[in-house]
Parts: C-alpha cells; structure tokens; sequence
C-alpha cells in the first residue's frame, strides 16, 4: 500500500539589524544627524502558511506570542504591515531575536524589517514595498520616528542618518564597544511624548539643548576620521549629559555609565530613547575585558562589540 506523503511546509525567512546610536537620539528627531552603529543580525523572521495568523516571539529576554486580533500593540504593528503588503492569508511568525525587546537597540525596527522581508518573499511581493512596509510598523511603536530605526533595521552597517538626507555610510576605525541593559523603561512613544512636551514648556532652554547635542555628530566624524578614540569618548559623555538635562536618562542608567568609566572605558551614553534600556560605552583596550566584567558584575546584560573598520564605501 502507498504510504501517505505529507508535503513539508514552505517557510520563508527574513532578517533585521539591531543597532546603538552613538550619537544623536532624540536630535535626530528634529532634524539633526544622527551616528548609528550597527550591531549585526537582531531579528529573524520565518514565515508559514496557518490556519490563523499568530506571532511567537524567542530570544534574549523574550518569549511571548500573539495572535492578529490580540489588543496588544504588537498585534497592532502586524495589522498595519499586512495593511500596506495587502496581505489576508493567515500565516504563522515565528521571531527568534537575538537582542533584548525595548531596550534601545532598535528591537521592534528590527522585527517589523525581518518579517516585512520574509513576508514579500513568502507572497512573492515587490521589494519596493520593504520600507512603506517596516514604517507601518515602527510608527504603532514610535509615534513619529525620524526613521533612523527603520534605516539601521533594513541596511545595517555603520552611518549618518538625518531626515533630510537619509543613509550614508560613514568611514570608521576598529572600535570596540560595550552594550550593557540596565532593565526595563517606558515605552518609545511615552518617552517621545514627554521629550517634546519638555520643548513646550521652555522653547529656548530647549533650542540651545538640541543644537549642542546635534552639533555632536559632525564633531565625532571628525574624530573617527582622525581615529581620536579618546575624543569619541569624550563626545559620547557630553551627549550622555545633555540627554540627561532634557530628562531622558535614569538613575540607573547614569549609574552604568559611572560604572563603565571608572573601569576604564573612553566614555558612556544611554543609547536610543532612554528612562531605561541600554548604555553603550567605548573601550581602548578590550583584551583586558575590564568595562565587560565591571558591567557584568553589576548584573546587567551585557555584550561587548567590535566593529571593523570601514572605509564608508
Ligand atoms: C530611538 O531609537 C531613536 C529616537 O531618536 C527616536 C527616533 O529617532 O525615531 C529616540
């Protein structure tokens, strides 16, 4: 008797970037460059055929799942991308990341770039539809992001990011750089809310805030052209410092920084929309793993980074 053959199911896979901002979070929003780093693969997306559509969510500190109809804002950002990919096929998602949710390192840019692509490779879709696609996405999460997130998430790599000029690749030395979370904050579009409500309340104050933090990334080119590390350093500080005037850092995150200092790295910032999430620092010398184990020791999570050098090509 022929046996029954039970066709495997088709999977199609996608990827996103997870990325540090090292200079520029929140002035980017309001039209000054940003410096962004990419921290390689975040996000992997496989899609199937389903008899429902669901999510399910693996990784770092993430194992979760929801359906299409759920309330969540997830579920939310899936309607949009379905939306705008004409998708009404039920399908499953599965989301392995390797980066923590909410964190600042772009985790839901990167999960609405890797299942945006899986998506249009699934369904056969126009490429044309990636970035329409991710920004559905990104905006249930960020209300009105400059769309560096997005660019990091889809392209990856090492650049300037600014509203007006988009993605350029920027030429950098080695750096080796220290990620450390320091827990849970407020939501993106929470922390961008009361940011522009700070601008409300005192328009010079913050006018003169946001042109020092957004001459910061011209000035940092000119160092990483240079390979001035301990400059770099410096300027990540001073970025770490404004941010904290216009209310963005936490207690606990202008702690890590102290940490990661005194341990010896060049200097520290909270990166992405702060009130919690990540710190990012600069080390000289990373074959002692000084500034990695002080921030272990303190109990975050914490990975360190070296990034090649590029010629920005
Ligand atoms: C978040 O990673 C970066 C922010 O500047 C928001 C944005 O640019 O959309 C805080």
């Amino acid at each position: 008797m022929a046996s029954k053959r039970i066709s495997p199911k088709r999977i199609s896979i996608g990827e996103g970037f997870a990325k540090a901002i090292l200079f520029g979070e929140h002035s980017v929003v309001y039209g000054y460059p940003a410096i962004v780093c990419g921290l390689g693969v975040g996000a992997i997306a496989s899609v199937q055929d389903a008899e429902t559509s669901a999510f399910f969510f693996t990784g770092v500190n993430a194992n979760f799942q929801t359906q299409l109809e759920s309330p969540s804002s997830l579920a939310e950002g899936f309607r949009s991308l379905f939306e705008v990919l004409g998708i009404t096929s039920s399908v499953e998602i599965h989301v392995d990341l390797s980066i923590p949710t909410g964190a600042g390192l772009g985790s839901s840019a990167a999960i609405g770039a890797a299942c945006c692509r899986a998506l249009i490779k699934h369904f056969n879709l126009s490429e044309d539809l990636i970035e329409s696609g991710v920004e559905a996405f990104e905006v249930v999460f960020h209300a009105s992001p400059s769309g560096v997130d997005q660019a990091a998430a889809l392209y990856g790599g090492f650049f300037q990011f600014s509203k007006s000029s988009g993605y350029q690749k920027i030429e950098v030395p080695v750096l080796d750089l220290v990620v450390a979370n320091v827990g849970s904050r407020e939501p993106t579009k929470h922390i961008l809310e009361r940011f522009a409500s700070q601008k409300k309340s005192d328009e010079t104050r913050f006018k003169v805030t946001m042109e020092e933090m957004g001459s910061l990334p011209s000035q940092a080119q000119i160092a990483l052209t240079n390979k001035d590390l301990v400059e770099v350093g410096k300027l990540m500080t001073h970025n770490h410092s404004l941010l904290n005037e216009v209310g963005v850092s936490s207690p606990e995150l202008d702690i890590a920084c102290q940490i990661a200092i005194k341990a010896g790295a060049l200097g520290a910032k909270l990166t992405g929309a702060g009130r919690g999430g990540c710190i990012i620092s600069l080390v000289q010398d990373p074959s002692s793993n000084a500034v990695e184990k002080a921030l272990l020791k303190a109990g975050y999570w914490t990975r360190s980074y070296h990034i090649l050098e590029n010629s920005g090509q």
